[in-house]
């Protein structure tokens, strides 16, 4: 596919199944060669991803976003929460999308100069990986979408899936087979949100 044709291709798709056109060892794979190869300021490499597969995708989804919600969204209005959560759940895995803090905190003291501006680059760093993800996967016809039930859920996900104190939970990459594509949505045009002279 053409790289323009990935980009058309990609799109937050939320009607997802658990019938992948490929592997889940070819995904895992994807989002493996996306991280690794995905460009960092200073070569910092601190975007890290546990990628939760079966009865972990449904753990995250069913009963860590589940029983936190219930507690605090309104009773009238948990019913909505619950379809949007269950379709999640129906996808075929998450990537829980982390940044290393320590890697930030070490690389402000190695170049002081731009130390202000490391936290803001490490960022940057987040959202080319997790749309190199969303790229990569959306060529081999893997559809997903990005959600962020973070900072409510960090502590039980982290202390579930022993991730290191130091890892910010960042983003949940739902993804999956692909039961209905979105309609297209409005854009600006090319033409209004960039100058040439
Ligand atoms: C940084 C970022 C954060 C987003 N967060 C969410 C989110 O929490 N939940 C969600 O459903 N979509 C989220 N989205 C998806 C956007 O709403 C979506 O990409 C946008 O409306 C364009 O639609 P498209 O992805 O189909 O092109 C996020 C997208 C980006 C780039």
């Amino acid at each position: 596919m053409a790289y323009s044709d990935i980009l058309k291709t990609r799109r937050s798709i939320y009607i997802l199944n658990d019938q992948l056109p490929v592997s889940q060892a070819i995904v895992a794979g994807r989002i493996k060669e996306a991280i690794s190869l995905s460009p960092t300021a200073f070569m910092m490499q601190g975007i890290h991803a546990v990628i939760l597969t079966g009865d972990n995708h449904k753990k995250l989804w069913d009963k860590i976003v589940y029983n936190t919600l219930q507690k605090i969204v309104p009773a009238e209005a948990f019913k909505r929460t619950e379809i949007k959560l269950n379709t999640f759940s129906q996808a075929t895995g998450t990537i829980l999308l982390l940044r290393d803090l320590e890697a930030v905190e070490q690389m402000r003291k190695e170049y002081a100069t731009y130390a202000d501006e490391m936290d803001n680059w490490s960022w940057q760093d987040l959202g080319i990986a997790m749309v190199n993800i969303w790229n990569s996967l959306a060529e081999i016809n893997v559809g997903a979408n990005i959600q962020h039930y973070n900072p409510l859920i960090n502590d039980e996900v982290k202390a579930t899936w022993n991730i290191p104190a130091n890892y910010q939970l960042v983003g949940q990459m739902v993804y999956g087979g692909i039961v209905s594509r979105p309609g297209d949505k409005e854009r600006k045009s090319g033409d209004e949100l960039v100058r040439v002279v």
